[in-house]
């Protein structure tokens, strides 16, 4: 898997024609027939030999995400708070947007998001459901959705970690206080990610938890 992520990132280096087959090649083959063959390996190899300043990102990848102090995101496969503003914010910034998630974020929706192109990642390829478009990768997903301006990644754990590597902006709200949970938002790592927008919302009557909206951007090679 490791080695499957590692050459999607480098097959968005390549020429047009070669990453197309590259690219058809991932989205297109099971994961379980996915032997990595001589010419992937090799095409990865002499990428790996590049400067990393030639390594192409998608365009303008936006990880969304509320985490507490702990980084706990979720627990039971559902949210841990209810903060009403910053759902209306998620949506503001969502909406006519592609949105990236995993099959149990998915799951713990309602159903697919109005207004937005919900793309979930999963490796069963039979899962189904109404108004969703299936991918077998983060990367295939990402590759989906590159017409869109601003895709967002919306979760959860795994899938977070994973669209790191891909990601330009990180739109955090922080809410202050930490929770027990079984789901958690991997470290922001400050050589790679800078902070470049802070907005706080002290805790009210209304609404007892005090959050900040933090704007991460990350930091050229
Ligand atoms: N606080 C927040 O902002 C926030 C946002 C979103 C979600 N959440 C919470 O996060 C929790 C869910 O997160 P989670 O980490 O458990 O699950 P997740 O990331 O939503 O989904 C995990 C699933 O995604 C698929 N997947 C992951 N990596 C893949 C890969 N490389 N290739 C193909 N498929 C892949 C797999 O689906 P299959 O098993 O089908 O193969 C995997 O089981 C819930 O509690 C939810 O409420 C919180």
């Amino acid at each position: 898997m490791v080695e499957r992520v590692y050459l999607a990132s480098k097959i968005l280096q390549f020429k047009k024609r070669k990453r197309k087959t590259l690219l058809k090649f991932l989205i297109e083959t099971p994961l379980e027939h996915q032997t990595l063959n001589k010419n992937l390996l090799e095409a990865a190899d002499e990428v790996a030999l590049m400067p990393k300043s030639t390594i192409k990102q998608s365009p303008n990848v936006t990880i969304i995400a509320a985490a507490a102090e702990n980084e706990a995101l979720g627990k039971d496969n559902d949210l841990l708070w209810h903060i009403r503003e910053d759902l209306q914010r998620f949506k503001n910034l969502t909406c006519g947007h592609a949105i990236i998630m995993g099959r149990k974020t998915f799951e713990s929706l309602p159903k697919a998001l109005p207004n937005r192109t919900n793309i979930v990642v999963s490796r069963n390829q039979n899962y189904a459901a109404p108004g969703i478009i299936l991918c077998p990768s983060i990367e295939a997903a990402l590759e989906y959705a590159k017409e869109d301006s601003q895709p967002f990644v919306i979760g959860g754990g795994q899938i977070y970690k994973q669209a790191l590597a891909y990601a330009q902006t990180i739109e955090l709200t922080r809410v202050h206080q930490s929770f027990e949970a079984d789901t958690f938002f991997p470290k922001i790592d400050s050589s790679q990610w800078e902070e470049v927008h802070r907005e706080a919302h002290p805790k009210t009557p209304e609404q007892p938890l005090a959050y900040t909206y933090i704007t991460y951007k990350k930091i050229p090679f």
